[in-house]
């Protein structure tokens, strides 16, 4: 979610801590190289066809749990819309049905906190799109396996339920990508698959999953294992051998999202982006599907002629908008259409403004409670968090619109909401700075 940004706001003075950890994590990759290729071949064209993505669906079975259970009291809409995550799926599957596409995307978070029973959910209804002829491929996100917070909410606390391991994932989701490869990579859940002739997706499993299972909670950061990147290193020239062209799913992102991200919110990106971007536009892939942020954005990055976009999907669970997209590719040119489910899931109700009102506060409330400690007055408090709402929500959503940000007077602020204003201001630069291309509906020339 704005994930990104309020675990920035929360965790700010220990940020530089956990860059310190990742960092060192991830020099344990284990030996490998990029196998850059080096010639400025152009590759080939993308064939016509058209898809869906959906990512970070989060389902939650809530009538596992305790209804008194304070989760199902207290979180259902906050950041993650939890309550509807099953509602919203199946709203996101009618529309995959009615759109005629041939085949679905589905670049991790596929439960809440990789509990069996909503893995085994997400694949019964993943069912209804393979009963109709769409196929459907996983990847997996980093709440997905060896999560310890695989639990049941009961009254008085929580109780561990069966989570899955890596293999296990592998087998609940057979028919959603796992049994129809070309290649599998031995070491991580990552494949490569042909959804229609002369496209190769390539499943990359960026997750810490095999380095979570004695944690209280699995790592959110990515990262490629070093015999991972050797694999990738074949199938990205097997697929120049065989003609075809590529594209690849995952989730953490490879591109940076807005400037800085790299070094302020690293558990977002995968580790050695760089290396990895370049190791991919080098083959001539030319776009990366992500998710993890919940957050709508797509960015570029260039290397010496060439270029990778990484298109990164929200979260069909994170208010305001609930988003999925659809994609057509068209003579080489991408065009991607963005649906925002909380729209229309339940027509005639007052729904999508309900869920911007609860988000809108969930954001906010942190924010209010720590300057009413320190004292800052409630018309300085309120014109402050709803600066830091607005610059999240506009953020999340995509395109964002800098017309729209009210600025504040710093210098009209006591000193007590100057100095706490301060500490968010540079941040709330980068969130209303959308970097290009658009992020919702565009057309992106992949020549
Ligand atoms: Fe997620």
């Amino acid at each position: 979610m704005k994930k990104t940004f309020l675990v920035v706001i929360m965790l700010f003075f220990q940020i530089t801590f956990f860059i310190l950890l990742e960092s060192c994590a991830s020099d344990t990759a284990g030996a490998h190289h990029y196998n850059f290729n080096t010639t400025d071949e152009s590759g080939m064209p993308y064939p016509d066809v058209s898809f869906a993505v959906l990512s970070d669906i989060h389902t939650f079975d809530p009538s596992i749990h305790s209804p008194k259970s304070e989760f199902l009291q207290k979180r259902l809409h906050g950041s993650k819309l939890f309550s509807d995550s099953i509602p919203l799926l199946d709203f996101a599957i009618d529309n995959i049905l009615a759109s005629g596409v041939s085949f679905v995307i589905v670049p991790g978070d596929l439960t809440k906190d990789g509990e069996l029973t909503n893995h085994q959910i997400t694949a019964e209804k993943f069912k209804r799109l393979t009963d109709a002829g769409i196929a459907v491929f996983v990847t997996p996100g980093n709440h997905d396996i060896n999560n310890a917070k695989a639990v049941r909410f009961t009254e008085n606390g929580s109780k561990q339920i069966p989570g899955v391991s890596a293999d296990k994932f592998a087998q609940v989701y057979k028919n959603f990508g796992f049994s129809s490869v070309i290649s599998r990579d031995a070491n991580s859940l990552s494949y490569a698959a042909e959804p229609v002739e002369g496209l190769w997706l390539l499943s990359l499993d960026s997750c810490r999953h095999s380095e979570s299972k004695n944690r209280s909670s699995p790592y959110a950061s990515g990262r490629f294992k070093g015999k991972t990147i050797n694999w990738i290193n074949k199938v990205l020239s097997d697929a120049h051998k065989n003609k075809k062209a590529v594209i690849v799913m995952m989730h953490h992102g490879v591109v940076e999202h807005f400037r800085g991200q790299g070094k302020s919110a690293p558990s977002y990106i995968i580790a050695d982006f760089n290396n990895v971007g370049r190791l991919f536009a080098s083959w001539n892939v030319r776009v990366v599907f992500s998710g993890h942020s919940h957050t709508q954005d797509i960015a570029r990055a260039d290397f010496g002629g060439k270029y990778i976009y990484d298109i990164q999907s929200g979260s069909t669970v994170t208010p305001p908008f609930c988003p999925m997209r659809f994609v057509e590719l068209k003579d080489n040119v991408m065009h991607i259409r963005t649906v925002f489910l909380a729209e229309n899931i339940y027509p005639d109700t007052d729904f999508a403004q309900e869920i911007y009102n609860l988000h809108r506060a969930a954001i906010k409330a942190p924010l209010i409670s720590k300057m009413r400690s320190q004292s800052i007055k409630r018309a300085e408090y309120e014109l402050i968090s709803n600066a830091i709402a607005d610059a999240v929500i506009a953020h999340n959503n995509g395109d964002e619109n800098p017309a729209n940000r009210v600025r504040i007077n710093v210098s009209a602020l006591s000193a007590k909401a100057r100095s706490f204003y301060k500490k968010y201001s540079e941040k709330l630069d980068i969130y209303w700075t959308d970097i290009p291309p658009g992020d919702n509906n565009i057309s992106l020339n992949l020549d």
